[in-house]
């Protein structure tokens, strides 16, 4: 017989939307959710017909969950990850991770000593195109990496535009950049960058635009540019050159290019928002911790990678080499 998870959330605002679609898309039933704000917590207690709590800790006391989506803005993380694993669920933890390392490091040890399942929404990971762009680039080295996450963002957003809570572009949306480029070419050594701040100061009190070089461990280059002040065509996807090797992934579903002479043109059915939550659940099943392509462990690196970024960006430029 299939048995059926408990799952709950810490957080239901708009990312959560897509998780409850997906979650219905494989016949998983919500059994709680939990949000500081408490019409938002009728609302999707109503929709998925499930309990609802304005206290995570009252939610974990009652519910016996199997596992917890946590997706709060990243400046308001405090213990709630730790005491979900805590009290033996899994957790599934929306981009980025937090904003505070030694809180981040507090969690991760938390989560080996529970021993729970783990992961973090780095949907990309999971994506069509990303799939097929491994399996074509296969032993070759990718050389050079270029990122772009370029989107006009709201001026009156409730936390996005200030830094405190969601740590600037780099670290909250250009982080999925960071980290494909981390999955597809390795880890980072060295990074610099440079900001602009002034063109959107009614959007973020943070920089409008950056730039921001990366040197990997194995002599690879990169770059991963950012704006929030305007929407630009095809404005998010990385490029990747080797030897005879070019690949453009457009977010979030198109892969074109040329290897070894041969044109490339593929179009991805599933962008990964969806099949992270089924892998998740998979991995939750078969308690399998392998087959999860973005843990909480890597989502870390990427973290200390944009913080890197971000240590740079306030420091005029500095290079800043990473730990291995
Ligand atoms: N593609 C992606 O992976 C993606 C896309 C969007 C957002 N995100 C991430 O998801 C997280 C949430 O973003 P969002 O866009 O859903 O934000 P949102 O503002 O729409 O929702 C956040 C929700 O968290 C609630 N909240 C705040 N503090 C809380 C607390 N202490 N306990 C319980 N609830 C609390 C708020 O009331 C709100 O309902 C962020 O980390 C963001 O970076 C990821």
């Amino acid at each position: 017989m299939e048995v059926v998870m408990r799952i709950g959330f810490i957080g239901i605002g708009g990312i959560v939307d897509i998780y409850r679609k997906a979650l219905a898309q494989y016949q998983t039933p919500v059994t709680a959710v939990c949000d500081i704000n408490a019409a938002r917590v009728a609302e999707v207690a109503a929709a998925e017909q499930c309990a609802g709590y304005t206290d995570y800790r009252e939610m974990l006391a009652n519910e016996r969950l199997d596992a917890v989506f946590i997706a709060i803005p990243p400046g308001y993380h405090q213990q709630q990850v730790i005491d979900c694993v805590k009290a033996g669920c899994a957790v599934f933890v929306a981009k980025p991770v937090g904003l505070d390392p030694t809180l981040v490091a507090q969690t991760l040890a938390a989560i080996n000593a529970a021993g729970v399942i783990n992961q973090v929404g780095y949907m990309a990971r999971y994506a069509d195109i990303v799939g097929k762009a491994r399996a074509l680039i296969g032993d070759r080295k990718i050389v050079m990496g270029l990122a772009r996450f370029m989107v006009r963002m709201p001026a009156n957003h409730p936390w996005w535009g200030k830094r405190s809570i969601c740590g600037g572009q780099i670290i909250e949306q250009s982080t999925h950049m960071f980290d494909l480029l981390r999955h597809l070419m390795g880890e980072v050594s060295h990074v610099q960058s440079f900001g602009h701040q002034g063109a959107a100061d009614d959007i973020a009190d943070f920089e409008d635009s950056t730039i921001v070089s990366l040197k990997f461990a194995n002599g690879a280059i990169g770059t991963v540019i950012s704006t929030s002040c305007t929407e630009v065509p095809e404005g998010c996807g990385w490029e990747l050159t080797g030897r005879d090797l070019y690949l453009k992934l457009t977010m979030d579903l198109e892969l074109s290019g040329v290897i070894d002479g041969k044109p490339v043109s593929y179009h991805g059915e599933e962008t990964g928002y969806i099949r992270q939550v089924g892998e998740f659940l998979t991995a939750l099943k078969t308690k399998n911790q392998a087959m999860i392509k973005s843990s909480y462990a890597d989502a870390v690196q990427s973290l200390q990678l944009t913080m890197a970024a971000e240590r740079s960006l306030q420091n005029g430029g500095q290079t800043i080499r990473l730990e291995s």
